[in-house]
């Protein structure tokens, strides 16, 4: 039976589908990229345009809900979580990745400069060529844009983006809808209902073993010398208990999807906000896992700090292997 959120979950997965539209056409075009907390901490038009779209619909369809997101805080809106129905917006995840970015077109001169060493220049830009097979070219008709022939115009840049929708009640979260913009991958998590890639039921890897764990991380938006250190020094912590791998992908939601879908085994992060992991801490609990605050102790979604898992025993480990670096807190900025 349909849930009491029903309509406000519907209007979610359409809301981040069309918002993954205009993200997908947009990483193909030209950005102009500002920057905010830190040279590192970037926004585009797009974020913006893709926040209001959100906001002005749902404000409509849902008048009395209240909203929480990326764009609105950093221009000064207060992050408070109330009793009443709030929407927690990340617009682009990963907008670093977003504007990374090879701004040449089909058949240019940067064609030619891509392909450099394994290709002639193009006489017929019609034509793609194949810099792996010795120079051999494609018809571009014979190349759908779909086909994974590393020249289509996503390929040329760091694709991983994603729109996060979170929804709590009483502050507890509802629902949690993270779509990947580029793979075309629809992350759902209803409390108690289960979470779901493309309608596929996701699970966690029930991993409990760090030495046998895939670990992501992100680096967070402060760059400067004692927080690198500190950084860096919780990576060497995990790789000397033998973690198989750290990674950083560069967007925070999508990690929490590889953990939820049992890709990776856990994750970490000092520097996240509450729309990076509102929407994913829904899917990652309904796919099994477990996410906690790095001290150990609960979750606090406005501390700026978690330790997600495959279990809780993983949890706990990496929990205990880090030193804290301190963001403050997302409802007193
Ligand atoms: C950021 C990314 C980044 C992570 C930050 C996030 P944004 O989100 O997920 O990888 O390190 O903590 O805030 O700014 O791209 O929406």
């Amino acid at each position: 039976a349909a849930g009491p959120w029903e309509e406000c979950f519907q209007a979610a997965v359409q809301l981040a589908l069309r918002a993954g539209q205009i993200i997908r056409k947009a990483l193909t075009e030209e950005k102009r990229v500002s920057t905010k907390t830190s040279a590192a901490d970037l926004v585009t038009e797009t974020d913006h345009l893709v926040e209001d779209l959100i906001i002005s619909e749902l404000r409509e369809r849902f008048p009395s809900h209240r909203f929480i997101a990326e764009e609105a805080a950093a221009s000064g809106a207060k992050c408070v979580l109330t009793h009443n129905p709030t929407w927690i917006i990340d617009p682009i995840d990963g907008t670093c990745n977003f504007v990374h970015r090879w701004l040449g077109t089909w058949g240019t001169e940067h064609d030619v400069a891509f392909t450099e060493g394994s290709s002639p220049a193009l006489e017929n830009p019609g034509e793609i060529p194949l810099p792996w097979a010795g120079g051999s070219r494609l018809l571009r008709s014979q190349c759908p844009p779909s086909q994974h022939t590393g020249l289509h115009a996503l390929s040329r840049r760091f694709p991983t983006v994603a729109v996060s929708i979170g929804f709590a009640v009483r502050q507890e979260l509802e629902f949690g809808v993270i779509y990947h913009c580029t793979e075309e991958r629809l992350y759902t998590g209803r409390r108690g209902r289960g979470a779901f890639c493309n309608g596929q039921r996701l699970r966690v890897s029930g991993e409990t073993d760090l030495s046998k764990a895939l670990v992501l991380t992100e680096i967070g938006p402060k760059r400067d010398p004692a927080t690198l250190k500190l950084f860096l020094s919780n990576m060497e912590r995990l790789l000397h208990a033998k973690a198989h791998g750290v990674r950083v992908i560069g967007s925070s939601t999508l990690a929490l999807c590889h953990l939820a879908s049992g890709a990776a085994d856990a994750y970490y992060q000092f520097g996240l906000h509450c729309w990076d992991l509102a929407a994913a801490t829904v899917i990652i609990r309904e796919a099994g896992g477990i996410v906690i605050d790095t001290s150990g102790g609960p979750l606090d979604l406005m501390a700026c700090r978690v330790v997600a898992a495959s279990t809780r025993e993983m949890a706990m480990l990496i929990a205990q292997a880090l030193q804290t670096i301190n963001y403050g807190r997302d409802d007193e900025k």
